[in-house]
């Protein structure tokens, strides 16, 4: 197991890709890959608590995933629904903390009653941050934090508009940026995840499918985290005389 402490990352984002294809390899129907995709999550918070994690973030349906065959997006749906189902009185146990970001508002309202049953009943946990991501998208993020600032500025121009002052608007607000994006499925590419908050994060793209995603895989992406200087801009020599800022410098 990767070291817990200084140089581990303290968020880590997932894409969680490649539930189709790996139902596809066994012949099975892409929503079955989609059932055994849900089962990771679980075996995944625990490694993430036990390496020291703080926040963990999934991407589990995006903006642009509505695309896709209507029986699929039901499947989706109806497996998001039965997780927080199933789940709240765990993570009450594991004093997780649920929170889901993304637009709400499109779901039935069944399903948004369990997300916010969920995260009311896990407000006041004290342990990982478990966010996930539905109905996301980061440039909906984007736009739609910048109408809230315009909003709660009435009086002031969008050329008074910076990145401190949109940031308690981001959907992300309050949370570190991710040290660490890993994409299961063998795609080198953000899909429209956390664009804004990723500006600094070290991205790990791994061929594994996300239902065959297990605690070894994550110390790899870990021990492949640890070997990254993060610069955030500065030079080598600026990073590298502060051997406590590797993997772990702040944007400041
Ligand atoms: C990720 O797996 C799950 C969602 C996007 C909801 P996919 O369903 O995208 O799997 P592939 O990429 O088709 O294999
Ligand atoms: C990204 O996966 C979204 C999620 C994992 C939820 P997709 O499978 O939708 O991404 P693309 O379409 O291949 O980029
Ligand atoms: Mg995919």
């Amino acid at each position: 197991m990767a070291e817990p402490g200084a140089l581990g990352p303290r968020h880590i984002a997932i894409i969680m890709d490649g539930n189709g294809r790996w139902a596809k390899n066994r012949r099975l129907p892409r929503t079955l890959g989609h059932v055994k995709g849900a089962k990771v999550v679980r075996p995944l918070v625990k490694s993430c608590v036990e390496r020291g994690v703080t926040h963990l973030t999934l991407f589990a349906f995006s903006t642009e995933n509505w695309r896709r065959p209507p029986e699929e997006v039901s499947t989706l749906m109806g497996l998001f629904g039965q997780y927080l189902e199933k789940e709240v009185s765990d993570m009450q146990k594991q004093g997780v903390r649920f929170r889901l970001i993304g637009d709400r508002s499109a779901f039935a309202q069944g399903l948004q009653d369990l997300i916010a049953h969920a995260e009311l009943s896990t407000a006041h946990n004290q342990g990982i941050h478990l966010t996930v991501a539905a109905n996301y998208g980061g440039q909906w993020d984007i736009l739609n934090a910048t109408r809230e600032w315009q909003r709660a500025n009435p009086l002031k121009g969008l050329e008074m508009l910076d990145a401190p002052g949109l940031a308690p608007h981001l959907s992300m607000a309050g949370a570190p940026d991710p040290d660490l994006l890993i994409r299961t499925g063998g795609e080198s590419r953000i899909s429209n995840f956390l664009l804004w908050q990723c500006a600094y994060t070290e991205l790990y793209f791994t061929d594994a499918l996300w239902p065959d995603f297990n605690a070894a895989m994550l110390d790899e992406a870990l021990a492949w985290y640890q070997k990254r200087v993060r610069r955030f801009g500065r030079t080598d020599e600026q990073v590298l005389g502060d051997p406590s800022a590797r993997a772990k410098l702040p944007m400041a």
